[in-house]
């Protein structure tokens, strides 16, 4: 069955023209009954009809040209010193937080590195226009010339040389991982809960500031992955990421993945937690060449194709 959107619907240009088309029934109906305003008027009529003919005809040339220029392959800002330092400002006020004041990445990827891949500038505006679904990247709001004035500032960080190639082993990364990591990482709809899902993890976290994240977890907590012991009445002590907590009651993901809820009441203390529940990979625990291996697999975890242009 065809869904009710799918049915068929005239192709844009169609419906541009048939309003001239439309007028210049009206026009020729016109002609054969010279009573109109417009031919009473004389050859002034004439002339006026013959103006807006014209410009009906050139109306859908003139919007062809519009879309164009909407998405030009170029951005038209490139090099323009002015809107660089426009971009500038408005990069810091809106991406800096997600992608680091230098554009190299925190949340999301570098994206001084973006033209190495060969992506043209429309594709990376469509990107930025309408962010990436089951991401955090954003639709900008921005007008299309910010948007143009921010990737032209993004482009003069671009590096002219590759960064070299990572030299890991990806197999031996993953064999890692499930060992390491799979616990408390859910990869593809495996693994563990405690930890954030890392099925995208490849696109969205630079190797260096995942050599962070994994020497140093608790460098940046993530939000939402709060850790805190709780202390029961008879004594226990729960470790645990915060789900949930209000007033009254608390809930944790304990570190056997277990959801746990406890009135408040109940519980003799709450300890807030400095340190992430994930351990620091330490060299100790985890050699230079395995972290390697490591950050090579990672970076092949890029989920499902994004919404890109
Ligand atoms: C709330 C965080 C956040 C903000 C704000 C944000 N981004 Fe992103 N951005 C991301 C994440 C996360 C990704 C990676 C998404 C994925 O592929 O999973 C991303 C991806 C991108 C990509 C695609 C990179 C690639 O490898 O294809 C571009 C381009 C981009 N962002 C540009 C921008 C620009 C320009 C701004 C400011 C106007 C911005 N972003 C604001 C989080 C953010
Ligand atoms: C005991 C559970 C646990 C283990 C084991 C664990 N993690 Fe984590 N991980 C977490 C939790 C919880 C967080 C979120 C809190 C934080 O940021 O430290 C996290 C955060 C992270 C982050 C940063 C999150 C982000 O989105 O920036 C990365 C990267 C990461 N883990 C990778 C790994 C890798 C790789 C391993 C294996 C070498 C691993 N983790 C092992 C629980 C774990």
């Amino acid at each position: 069955m065809i869904p009710s959107r799918c049915r068929t619907r005239k192709p844009d240009t169609e419906a541009l023209g048939s309003p001239s088309y439309r007028h210049r029934k009206a026009a020729a109906r016109a002609e054969g009954k010279p009573k109109t305003l417009l031919d009473r008027r004389g050859g002034n009529g004439r002339k006026l009809r013959n103006t807006m003919r014209k410009a009906l005809l050139l109306l859908p040339v003139l919007t062809v040209s519009a879309v164009l220029a909407q998405t030009p392959t170029k951005n038209p800002r490139d090099g323009d010193a002015a809107a660089i330092q426009g971009g500038k400002l408005r990069f810091e006020l809106t991406c800096a937080e997600c992608h680091g004041i230098d554009a190299k990445g925190v949340f999301g990827p570098d994206l001084t590195t973006l033209w190495l891949t060969g992506t043209t500038d429309d594709r990376i505006f469509q990107t930025v226009r309408r962010g990436i679904q089951g991401s955090s990247m954003p639709a900008s709001r921005l007008p299309d010339d910010d948007v143009w004035s921010v990737l032209a500032y993004v482009k003069t960080l671009a590096p002219n040389v590759p960064p070299p190639k990572r030299t890991g082993n990806a197999e031996n990364g993953e064999k890692i991982f499930a060992a390491r990591c799979g616990a408390c990482h859910q990869v593809n709809g495996r693994g563990g809960y405690l930890g954030p899902d890392r099925t995208r993890i490849g696109s969205s976290r630079p190797p260096e500031v995942l050599a962070r994240d994994i020497r140093n977890a608790s460098a940046v907590i993530v939000p939402g992955y709060r850790s805190v012991t709780l202390v029961t009445s008879d004594g226990r002590r729960v470790r645990g990421v915060v789900k949930n907590e209000d007033a009254f009651s608390i809930q944790v993901m304990d570190t056997q993945n277990k959801l746990q809820g406890y009135l408040k009441s109940s519980l003799k203390e709450v300890v807030a937690e400095p340190k992430s529940v994930m351990p620091d990979f330490a060299p100790a625990q985890l050699p230079e060449q395995d972290l390697n291996d490591l950050l090579q697999y990672l970076g092949t975890l890029r989920g499902a194709a994004p919404a890109r242009g």
